[in-house]
């Protein structure tokens, strides 16, 4: 289990979260249900914001990237951190102007934005656009023409780096859907492309290597690809990027296969980063561009914790023991999507010694729909508070209905005080959208 000051286990050796026992929020609000320590989340967002500031002499903006957790709640926290956010569709932009966000603040991306995704941003004022391809180009330059404005714009380049982490989640690979590949001369023929677009003001380059990496060498090597670019571009093109755009993708604690991070260790992957920036620069003889970077699940992913109530418990003797629980994969698919490993505990029973190895199952007719596999605990018994950790990140934000089940409710916990920040779902939540035609009534 992580070692953070608000996550412990207390006298009664039940789970603690923001100075609250986690039986007693199970009992409160009920199970399934995300909880959020607010403090975690602020002290990551204050790390990589005061890095920049003192490495870097605040010539950057860190921005939250807000598909790891899109709600009113998170926007409103980054506004008061006085950092930015990253988003990626018509939905997460909406939220954060909900939230009463300052859009100038928010970048968006996708490799697909659709037209009234771009509307939206536009007429929203965003700070940034991140070009990913042509039409998107040809689209933008028409909608800032039409509306009379000079939209900033960054374009989405792909250094070719390969980092140590699931196919999935590589995104800068050659092969890779996102991206003009500067191996191939796609990055330079956008550029060009994109300089001569009247509406346009192209700021520079962005690049995302992947998620969940912890080797500093993979984002030294991005960044020193795309530094070379810039320099390549600027004596071919005479265009020199002002801004630099180097992704997020910084690794979390999941379970003993991971390193444990500290603050400090968050802090060091920048500083490599900027050093490696700084140096480049003198090298090249290139000004220091102004630094975005886009942590999403070190921000919220080690914040989060999902409590369940343990229900049917299913052993085959000699062979697998089932401990359901009254989750799944529509509030963390990210098992069944990447077999990837959680850590789990008995809540109410945080100190018993653990006797048995189990598999977490969920409740959807689907013999996929596991929460982690082959996991040590004590003895379960239907009733018990099972507690996943470091389900903050892609867990909300890839939840869905599926079989009608409820997308759990979230609350935010601080210093001994939780108050929701997603409200459960109803039966009639579920029903809202259909709809029984004339003829099937
Ligand atoms: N910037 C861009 C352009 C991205 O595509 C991503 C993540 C990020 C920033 C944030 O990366 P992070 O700091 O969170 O690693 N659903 C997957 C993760 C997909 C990540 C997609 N892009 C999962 O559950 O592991």
């Amino acid at each position: 289990m992580n070692e953070r000051a608000t996550l412990k286990i207390n006298g009664k050796g039940h789970l603690e979260i923001g100075g609250m026992d986690a039986v007693d929020i199970a009992e409160k609000y009920g199970t399934p249900l995300y909880v959020f320590d607010e403090e975690h989340i602020r002290n990551m967002m204050r790390v990589y914001r005061d890095t920049i500031e003192k490495e870097y002499g605040g010539n950057g903006l860190v921005l939250f990237a807000s598909k790891a957790f899109s709600c009113m709640a998170i926007y409103k926290i980054a506004a008061e951190e006085k950092i930015g956010v990253d988003v990626v569709s018509g939905g997460e932009l909406y939220t954060a102007v909900k939230a009463g966000f300052p859009v100038e603040k928010a970048v968006m991306h996708g490799n697909n934005k659709l037209l009234p995704e771009l509307e939206l941003a536009l007429d929203n004022k965003i700070g940034v656009v991140v070009i990913d391809s042509y039409k998107e180009a040809d689209v933008l330059d028409k909608l800032a023409s039409e509306r009379k404005i000079v939209q900033k714009v960054m374009l989405r380049i792909n250094p070719g780096v390969e980092a140590h982490t699931h196919a999935f989640v590589q995104t800068a690979r050659t092969d890779s859907k996102f991206g003009f590949s500067i191996s191939d001369g796609a990055a330079k023929s956008i550029t060009e492309h994109v300089l001569g677009k009247k509406n346009l003001k192209l700021l520079g380059y962005q690049c995302h290597i992947g998620s969940q990496i912890f080797e500093k060498q993979s984002f030294v090597l991005a960044v020193g690809k795309v530094m070379d670019f810039m320099s390549e571009i600027k004596s071919e093109l005479g265009f020199e990027a002002e801004a630099l755009n180097v992704g997020g993708g910084f690794g979390i604690w999941y379970n003993d296969e991971d390193p444990k991070l500290k603050l400090s260790d968050y802090a060091d992957f920048v500083k490599t980063m900027i050093d490696a920036i700084k140096e480049k620069a003198a090298r090249n003889s290139l000004k220091l561009p102004f630094l975005y970077m886009e942590p999403g699940r070190s921000i919220v992913g080690e914040a989060g914790v999902t409590l369940y109530t343990v229900g049917a418990i299913k052993d085959i003797p000699g062979i697998k023991k089932y401990v359901a629980i009254d989750g799944g994969m529509f509030d963390n698919p990210r098992y069944a999507l990447y077999q990837s490993k959680y850590s789990v505990i008995l809540a109410n029973r945080a100190t018993e010694e653990c006797t048995e190895v189990v598999t977490v199952a969920g409740k959807c007719c689907e013999s996929g729909d596991l929460i982690a596999v082959d996991v040590p605990l004590p003895e379960a018994k239907s009733g018990d508070i099972m507690a996943v950790f470091s389900t903050g990140a892609y867990n909300y934000s890839m939840a869905s209905n599926y079989n009608r089940n409820f997308i759990p409710a979230a609350i935010l916990v601080k210093n001994g005080k939780a108050d929701y920040i997603i409200k459960p779902q109803t039966y009639d939540d579920l029903i809202r959208n259909d709809v029984l035609p004339d003829r099937l009534k």
